[in-house]
């Protein structure tokens, strides 16, 4: 059976509440980043990070203290996705930034990063974490698009399996 570990950064719960759709999807377990030892992933099969942006293109707070620790820390991690919480009308031209932020902080740990998503659906105007037609990870916007959550989710969900299995 795989293990599935959800790391999540959420200032005012969006990020928890996809976490916890997230989980019932996936079968994982979730555990906050302000609490979260990175040694303690060891052992996963997939890692997923999640979290939101703030302040004009910076990745919510908890996570990034999250990702310094991972940096300095001796884990092996097989695999990682991510998913960012945003808002595209509000914030168009760093929309879900945060979401490049943890992609570098893997990339630097030399981890497989999964669950590349298509910009399509979204208006925004720019985003860090968009490279040509894709997202490096899943982009939720509850502010503008929550009828859309569910499906992406699940969508999101069958691919990971996907490139998981792949
Ligand atoms: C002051 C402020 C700054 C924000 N900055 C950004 C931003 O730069 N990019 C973005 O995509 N969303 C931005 N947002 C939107 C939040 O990321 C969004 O509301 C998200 O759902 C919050 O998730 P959380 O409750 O898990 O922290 C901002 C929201 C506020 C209130």
């Amino acid at each position: 059976m795989m293990i599935t570990v959800i790391v999540t950064g959420s200032t005012t719960g969006n990020t928890d509440d996809v976490a916890d759709e997230l989980r019932e999807l996936l079968g994982a377990k979730i555990t906050p980043a302000h609490t979260t030892d990175p040694h303690s992933l060891s052992g996963c099969d997939l890692l997923i990070l999640g979290a939101s942006t703030w302040d004009d293109g910076v990745l919510q707070d908890d996570m990034d203290a999250f990702l310094q620790k991972l940096a300095a820390a001796n884990v092996e991690i097989p695999c990682a996705a991510i998913f960012g919480l945003g808002d595209q009308i509000g914030y168009s031209d760093t929309f879900v930034d945060g979401i490049a932020d943890i992609a570098a902080a893997l990339d630097a740990k030399g981890i497989r990063r999964i669950g590349a998503w298509p910009v399509a659906d979204y208006e925004f105007t720019a985003s860090r974490a968009a490279h040509g037609d894709h997202f490096m990870g899943l982009p939720v916007d509850q502010d503008n698009q929550p009828g859309k959550t569910t499906q992406r989710l699940t969508a999101w969900v069958d691919q990971l399996k996907r490139e998981l299995a792949g």
